[in-house]
């Protein structure tokens, strides 16, 4: 099979491990698994500085047409006081929003070499592996009204407005669900009901949508803040979360501190699936930004960004083999002893972006 994937190194970090999936593209590519079509474009900073704007028309057309799109990190202090709509953010937004990206995919995978890292106790996290389900493109940070009004008498009235129509929770709710069934069965749907009418829909919706066509998934509701006491008590009773954008914003930065570094997590953001070709759009990035602080060192850690590549494998290509391969080169690696400076310990080897990219091609 031959897959067409759109690159966009973006700015900081970003073009150091984007270098990395480069060269596990052609390992996969020199096994004869499968041939990449490989395009290359400007986000962030760079297209900035190249053309003015977060990111071109062209480059939009070309993430459109691709099968999926890999992007880094943009952002950086060059760019601190470039006009706010073409800041570096500017470009993701419009990537999510342009292609219609309302599902975001955030794994928690503790791999065992790193479970003394996190910042829970190791019998905890070790093995535990829970992907957050977070809507992406509706709720509180775009529902209408949304404005500061001046009362007139010293006093100003903020408003953000909480809205979910039924086709977004279920839309949302099917991704969910169709996971589940290819991991552990169960899903946990976590909102407010009790005191937020989304809520009580969001509820409702998941409710008769699994009583209807997934009734052989386990389903359980927790109400946001309690699954947020629950996540840092006893993560592996969880396999996927839904939730909303804000609740499932914050849920998955908590489950993110349970695995260790910012450089090891992945994420995917999908859209709707084409009814003729049963292809989604899709965009594939690391949690982590450019940081600014390590750009330029051969210092970053690459395994987020390879991690996201496994996850277009996955979820874009149904190669679902070559992804297991991928993850297992990684967790092979890290056992190996194979640290980047973020995930460093005593009796570890620290090696460079570079010398971690080799590695994992290697394994
Ligand atoms: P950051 O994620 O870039 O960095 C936070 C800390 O984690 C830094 O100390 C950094 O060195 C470390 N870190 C991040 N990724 C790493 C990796 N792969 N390996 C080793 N260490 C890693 O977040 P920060 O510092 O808040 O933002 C820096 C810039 O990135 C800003 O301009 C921000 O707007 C942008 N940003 C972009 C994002 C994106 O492109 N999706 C997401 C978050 C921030
Ligand atoms: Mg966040």
């Amino acid at each position: 099979p031959s897959y067409h994937l759109f690159l966009l190194p973006g700015d900081g970090i970003g073009p150091e491990v984007m270098a990395e999936v480069e060269k596990v593209i052609h390992a996969f590519e020199s096994d004869g698994l499968a041939t990449f079509e490989i395009e290359k474009g400007l986000v962030g900073g760079c297209a900035y500085d190249a053309h003015g704007a977060a990111i071109s028309d062209a480059d939009m057309a070309r993430a459109e047409a691709a099968d999926a799109v890999l992007l880094a990190a943009v952002g950086g202090p060059k760019w601190a006081s470039v006009p706010y709509e073409v800041r570096p953010e500017a470009g993701l937004l419009r990537l999510r929003k342009d292609l219609g990206l309302y599902a975001n995919l955030r794994p928690a995978v503790c791999y065992p070499a790193l479970a003394s890292a996190s910042s829970l106790k190791p019998e905890v996290v070790e093995g535990l592996d829970i992907m957050i389900v977070r809507e992406l493109t509706g709720g509180v940070y775009f529902g209408e009204p949304k404005e500061i009004v001046d009362l007139g008498n010293g006093q100003k009235r903020a408003i953000d407005t909480q809205v979910y129509d039924t086709y977004e929770i279920e839309r949302i709710g099917r991704v969910a669900f169709d996971l589940a069934r290819k991991r552990g069965n169960k899903v946990t749907s976590a909102e407010k009901h009790n005191v937020m009418k989304s809520g009580v829909l969001w509820k409702d919706v998941i409710t008769a949508l699994h009583k209807r066509e997934y009734a052989d998934v386990q389903l359980e509701h927790q109400l946001a803040d309690a699954l947020g006491m629950q996540l840092v008590r006893w993560p592996k009773q969880f396999d996927v979360i839904v939730t909303d954008n804000l609740f499932g914003d914050m849920l998955s930065d908590v489950a993110a501190m349970l695995t260790g570094s910012l450089g090891m997590l992945p994420s995917a953001s999908l859209g709707d699936q084409n009814p003729k070709t049963g292809k989604r759009k899709a965009m594939y990035e690391p949690v982590h930004g450019s940081a600014p602080d390590i750009a330029g060192k051969g210092a970053a850690n690459p395994i987020a960004m390879i991690a996201s590549f496994g996850m277009a494998l996955r979820y874009s290509f149904g190669a679902g083999a070559a992804a297991d391969r991928l993850d297992a080169a990684i967790a092979s690696v890290l056992a190996d002893g194979f640290r980047t400076a973020d995930i460093k310990s005593d009796g570890c080897t620290l090696v460079s972006t570079m010398a971690m990219g080799d590695a994992i091609v290697s394994a």
